[in-house]
């Protein structure tokens, strides 16, 4: 058992605790790309209530030292678990889940579900063997990514791609800015690898900015690949730990923050409708 000091009740560790009318469950991100994991989230659980997070202060997270970056989530984190008391917090980045997980669940009782490279299931599906990991230059690098390759795709040739712009990319067509077929296509080109009669048949997501634009990046493959979107499976996983919903009235609106306001202006408010978020705050956490 674990004391939940924030709810003030104990519950045991790894579960939300019972009898919530509407549990909160807070997503994170360093920017949008979690949208792409809070749609499925609320699909799963649809009597949550939700608050989708992004630290767009500190937008890209890809661009950030371990250690510093480590340093700046756990501040966001203390910051949001204070403000919005959540029953649980999906982490949807991978560039944040790969190396901040360890120290998240050390310093809050709240469980964490994060969002890793589907490299297991791109292993399982590929028949080439040959599996390209397409995420930030941050999560491509890290020891987590090197470990469940050697775990779960042993047999498999593996490419990491460490993209240096597409999340950035996936942002501005998200707000209705014109992103050309060339620079989406300087970004994936490496995820296509030929190599003695075999082809890359299964490329992973690994950037939850990516799915924003999968149907450009399945147009743009110079062949038709598996794309593995894990969403899916980290919404069964968050809905997994939560008790059963009780919940017969609606569930309240979701609210989406912002630590830096830029990301909430512009064409933003249209898009963040069409995820059901129309309720924004902004609660500035510069970066220095
Ligand atoms: N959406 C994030 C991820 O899943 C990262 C984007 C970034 O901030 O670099 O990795």
């Amino acid at each position: 058992m674990r004391v939940d000091l924030l709810a003030g009740t104990l519950y045991q560790a790894g579960t939300v605790p019972p009898m919530k009318q509407h549990p909160t469950v807070l997503v994170f991100d360093s920017g949008l790309g979690g949208l792409t994991v809070f749609r499925e989230a609320v699909k799963a659980r649809p009597d949550a209530r939700f608050v989708y997070a992004a630290d767009d202060a500190a937008f890209p997270y890809g661009r950030f030292d371990e250690a510093s970056l480590v340093t700046r989530i756990l501040t966001v984190m203390e910051r949001l678990i204070s403000r919005h008391a959540p029953d649980l917090v999906v982490v949807a980045c991978n560039t944040a889940s790969t190396i901040a997980l360890p120290a998240l669940r050390a310093r809050f009782a709240v469980p964490f579900v994060g969002t890793v490279p589907a490299v297991k299931p791109a292993a399982e599906a590929s028949q080439s063997r040959l599996i390209s990991v397409l995420g930030t230059p941050g999560t491509v690098k890290r020891e987590y990514t090197a470990a469940l390759i050697r775990e779960f795709a042993a047999g498999c040739d593996v490419t990491l791609v460490g993209a240096p712009r597409l999340a950035a990319l996936a942002e501005a067509a998200l707000r209705g800015d014109a992103v050309s077929d060339a620079d989406l296509l300087a970004e994936i080109a490496p995820c296509f690898v030929e190599k003695g009669g075999r082809r890359t048949d299964v490329v992973t997501l690994s950037c939850t900015h990516y799915p924003l634009v999968r149907d450009r990046l399945e147009k743009l493959a110079p062949w038709p690949v598996r794309w593995i979107d894990p969403a899916p499976a980290i919404a069964r996983r968050m809905a997994s730990l939560m008790p059963q919903a009780i919940a017969t009235d609606p569930a309240p609106h979701a609210l989406a923050v912002f630590t830096g306001g830029q990301m909430a202006q512009d064409g933003l408010g249209a898009a963040l409708k069409t995820f059901g978020l129309d309720a924004i705050t902004i609660d500035p956490l510069p970066l220095h």
